[in-house]
């Protein structure tokens, strides 16, 4: 279909289901979601003539995948967003099947879009095009058409191109399957942006060390002096409190040799430990902030259960948060702005609780932030939110852990990590979300959370000895 009738179309599925999606006491009051249907990765993110520029991968007809279109959101601040037009279709012959997710990067006087086209035949075979789409104006994109064919040595899973600028050298990162069926991240190169070479893999899955059979949305930048590879690595079993959602999502810290084209580096830490935390996509702004953006969901994890579904919508994106190297680990924090959506104040200091769960005058609610500081703590401390989600914090054990109700089954299940002190805890909560900021952001936990509406208890107990202080504000 032509790219008009496809807007068209997408256009009128926004307006007949307007009502349905909106009747949803689940939408999210400060997070982004589809106007319909389904969204998944953050795309394109970049801050370019001032303005914060977020893309996403949108299928606008169901609440499952399928050929997505690129949707568009712009923003001043990181808090105020206006949804803009569509701002690629699956159109063409080289994207007919999908505009999968891509970066963007701006010269001189253009913003250009850096996307793959997925394309399967009638048997369900894969083609992929990394592909390039240009605007000046920043709302108009004009497709260029590919840039990139695949390469020998790679199956069509390949994908997800992020691309970046250093010493007048254009790079691009890669999303690959090996042949042999391994994950690896490929590295190019280009004077023009136009004509790309093949480096090589700087990092990926082997028989010593297997990182799962594909890599999704690689992401790669300099920060604090080390080069970090964000990566969605798929095919990596649980161990233990690691890696239990379906796909994983995490990182590797260390350095870049772009001569060899290698990476060398440290351990793979997951970059958040909760249980919808995916592909995301970060972005160096014009304050030379490292901000990222994650998509709150994973493949394949019980998609089909979440109960928006029956208002036509699913997913969101998290907060967006400001990284930084500590320790040889990322640590991410809420953006500054975002201060600005608080308003309501109500606070508590040295609150003794002592084999007890307290409610606070006034810290409830279903839309808040929530900034807790651990005075003193002998062996337990617990949250109870709006009587479906529980974080507990067991001190002799060092061990942290969010428990949800499950929106597919209704039981309790539960994500943990190791910790070994509790200083603090800022919480976003959203009407249907849920992001944790430990320690400064030492760990990060983000999970979609369906409370009953109209539940706004927020509880604090130890079941031995806690005191702390507690700051609630609502959001708007
Ligand atoms: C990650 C991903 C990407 C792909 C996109 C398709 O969630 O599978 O690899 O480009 O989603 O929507």
């Amino acid at each position: 279909m032509k790219h008009n009738e496809l807007v068209q179309k997408a256009n009128e599925e926004v307006q007949k289901q307007h009502n349905t999606v909106m009747s949803d006491d689940y939408r999210l009051h400060y997070h982004l979601m589809p106007p319909v249907g389904l969204i998944n990765d953050p795309n394109g993110f970049i801050q370019w003539k001032g303005t914060y520029h977020l893309f996403y991968q949108w299928m606008p007809f169901k609440t499952g995948h399928g050929a997505k279109f690129w949707g568009h959101y712009t923003s001043p601040d990181l808090v105020n967003w206006t949804h803009e037009q569509i701002a690629l279709t699956p159109s063409d012959w080289y994207d007919k099947n999908g505009c999968y997710s891509g970066s963007a990067i701006s010269t001189k006087d253009e913003l250009m879009l850096f996307y793959t086209g997925n394309v399967k035949d009638a048997e369900g075979n894969r083609e992929t095009y990394q592909c390039l789409a240009t605007s000046k104006d920043g709302l108009n994109f004009e497709k260029k058409g590919p840039v990139l064919e695949l390469p020998e040595g790679y199956t069509a899973h390949f994908r997800d191109p992020k691309v970046w600028k250093k010493d007048d050298v254009y790079y691009m990162i890669i999303g690959a399957q090996s042949v042999d069926i391994k994950g690896h991240a490929a590295l190019f190169q280009s004077s023009d942006l136009l004509n790309w070479e093949l480096l090589g893999n700087i990092a990926g899955s082997t028989d010593e060390n297997n990182m799962g059979y594909m890599w999704e949305c690689p992401d790669l930048f300099e920060l604090d002096g080390q080069d970090v590879l964000l990566f969605s690595p798929q095919g990596i079993d649980a161990q233990g409190m690691l890696y239990n959602n379906v796909y994983q999502c995490g990182y590797y810290i260390g350095k870049l040799d772009y001569e060899s084209a290698k990476l060398s580096h440290g351990e793979f830490y997951e970059l958040d430990r909760g249980f919808e935390f995916y592909a995301p996509q970060t972005t160096l702004d014009e304050n030379g902030r490292r901000i990222v953006v994650g998509w709150m969901g994973v493949p394949d994890q019980n998609e089909d259960k979440h109960p928006t579904i029956a208002h036509k919508w699913i997913h969101c994106l998290t907060i967006p948060r400001v990284l930084h190297v500590r320790d040889g680990k990322l640590i991410q924090t809420p953006v500054v702005e975002l201060e600005q959506m608080r308003g309501n104040e109500v606070s508590f200091g040295n609150v003794a609780l002592v084999n007890e769960l307290k409610e606070l005058e006034g810290v409830s609610g279903e839309v808040l932030e929530l900034k807790v500081e651990v005075e003193k703590l002998s062996g337990h401390f617990e949250m109870l939110i709006r009587d479906h989600a529980r974080i507990v914090y067991n001190q002799t054990e060092g061990i942290f852990t969010l428990e949800r109700h499950s929106f597919a089954d209704g039981k309790t299940e539960s994500r943990s990590c190791k910790l070994n002190e509790l200083h603090s805890l800022r919480i976003y909560l959203d009407t249907s979300s849920i992001e944790i900021f430990v320690n400064d952001g030492e760990e990060v936990f983000t999970a979609r959370i369906y409370p009953y509406k109209n539940c706004r208890k927020i509880a604090f107990g130890s079941k031995n000895e806690a005191v702390v202080s507690v700051t609630k504000w609502d959001l708007r």
